[in-house]
């Protein structure tokens, strides 16, 4: 597969990518208008995730008091016409308070499907879409990290909103509650709930993993110390830091805990090698992770006996990267836009992997350039998303700064011809 330049790659290509509403400029939708005026009960927080397949399934959850509203039960309906049906309510405590989390898992969704519901008869009518079955059409998501509840994290989920994407990643440090503050984590679930709501009024989902600043301590704790995130998400991380999420046959996301509340080393590591041989076939496994292996910001080599950053991640996880055809990494943590080369043990090679990163939804810092780091293709100090593609079997990768603008873009293939790079660094 040949080099493209970013030139070349924005001329020839934007045509289909706009097709994807990726220089929309309608205001983002707001959930079904009509209904949220006349609607008494309209929980703040309302957000859904995913347990399990999403191409069938659909997990909706709200934080509220007992009582607040008499019915909780969820009914649902696919499309306009279809018939509506209930599912029964989870209650289980959200930590810290007397407040609880509300959670309905649907199952035996049809996929690729529009579906409305509503939360008893109080609530607007509300709308999500299961993924398809396969990938013949592009599949689209938004991806970053570090988040908080400040103007540039909403600025940013306005953009990500925008892009009508299918889902949401969020690579850890979302709130930045600390495992501490009600306030914050509440805060950002609100930020989330209002504004990142695709087109036609369709909820967006929102797929997490764990970062430092979920965890009273940030490292090497026990789950008890990241309480409202193991509170949201214990459906997919029933009993490690760690999980897959599967869509169907065509898209893989490895979400890993970069010793948050799981060591790098052992169990992950061998979990992780099992994890990845399964999926060797698998046309787009994205792992996940917090902490970067070649971080943009901090110091990837240790000084005066103490480890560097990421040291651990290129010891236990980077050769089963490599070795099982992971074609990219989305990290985080180090809060700023960067792109590396493609990547074999820390050098440029045309079928490496490409580390993508690191983590600037809401958090900023000035990274290294480039020409001062040796494995880095693209860096800047911007407020940034990334946009991912599948596009039969190509992946393009947009990095979107706050304004919606295009910072970058590159595109990937199967390891087996290599990573290409779309710019002309
Ligand atoms: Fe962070
Ligand atoms: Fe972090």
């Amino acid at each position: 597969m040949p080099t493209i330049s970013r030139r070349a790659f924005l001329g020839a290509s934007l045509t289909g990518l706009a097709a994807g509403r990726l220089f929309a400029q309608d205001k983002p939708a707001e959930a079904t208008p009509k209904s949220l005026d006349d609607a008494p009960f309209q929980p703040s927080t309302l957000f859904l995730t995913w347990q399990r397949d999403p191409t069938t399934t659909m997990t909706i959850q709200w934080v509220g008091a007992i009582g607040e509203t008499a019915d909780t039960k969820v009914s649902y309906a696919a499309g306009k016409a279809g018939a509506w049906q209930s599912q029964a309510i989870t209650v289980k405590p959200y930590p810290l308070t007397d407040l609880k989390i509300f959670r309905a898992e649907l199952t035996g969704l049809l996929p690729g499907a529009d579906y409305q519901f509503r939360i008893g008869k109080m609530s607007p009518t509300y709308r999500f879409r299961t993924m398809p079955a396969k990938a013949t059409d592009t599949i689209h998501f938004i991806s970053g990290g570090d988040c908080g509840v400040n103007g540039h994290t909403v600025s940013n989920n306005i953009q990500a909103a925008r892009q009508d994407p299918m889902f949401a990643v969020i690579g850890g440090d979302l709130a930045y509650d600390n495992g501490k503050s009600v306030e914050i984590h509440l805060a950002f679930l609100r930020n989330y709930s209002k504004h990142m709501v695709g087109r036609n009024g369709r909820l967006i989902p929102m797929v997490a993993g764990i970062g430092n600043h979920e965890v009273d301590g940030g490292y090497k704790k026990p789950r008890a110390k990241a309480p409202f995130f193991y509170a949201l998400f214990d459906g997919l991380y029933q009993e490690t830091g760690y999980a897959t999420l599967d869509f169907g046959d065509y898209l893989s996301l490895v979400l890993l805990d970069t010793e948050h509340t799981s060591p790098i080393a052992g169990a992950q590591a061998d979990w992780l090698e099992r994890t990845l041989k399964d999926r060797v076939d698998h046309p787009n496994v994205f792992v996940v992770n917090h902490v970067p292996a070649y971080p943009s910001f901090r110091r990837a080599l240790g000084v005066a006996g103490k480890e560097g950053t990421g040291e651990a991640n290129r010891k236990h996880w980077v050769p089963l990267f490599q070795k099982y055809r992971v074609p990219v990494v989305l990290e985080h943590h180090d809060h700023t836009f960067k792109r590396t080369k493609p990547l074999l043990d820390g050098f440029s090679d045309k079928n490496g992997v490409l580390y993508l990163g690191d983590g600037s939804w809401g958090r900023l810092r000035t990274p290294y350039q480039p020409e001062n780091l040796a494995y880095l293709a693209a860096s800047s100090r911007d407020y940034h998303l990334s946009l991912h593609r599948i596009q039969g079997k190509e992946r393009f990768h947009l990095a979107l700064d706050e304004n919606g603008r295009v910072m970058d873009v590159c595109r990937s293939g199967q390891r087996t011809t290599g990573v290409i790079p779309g710019s002309d660094d």
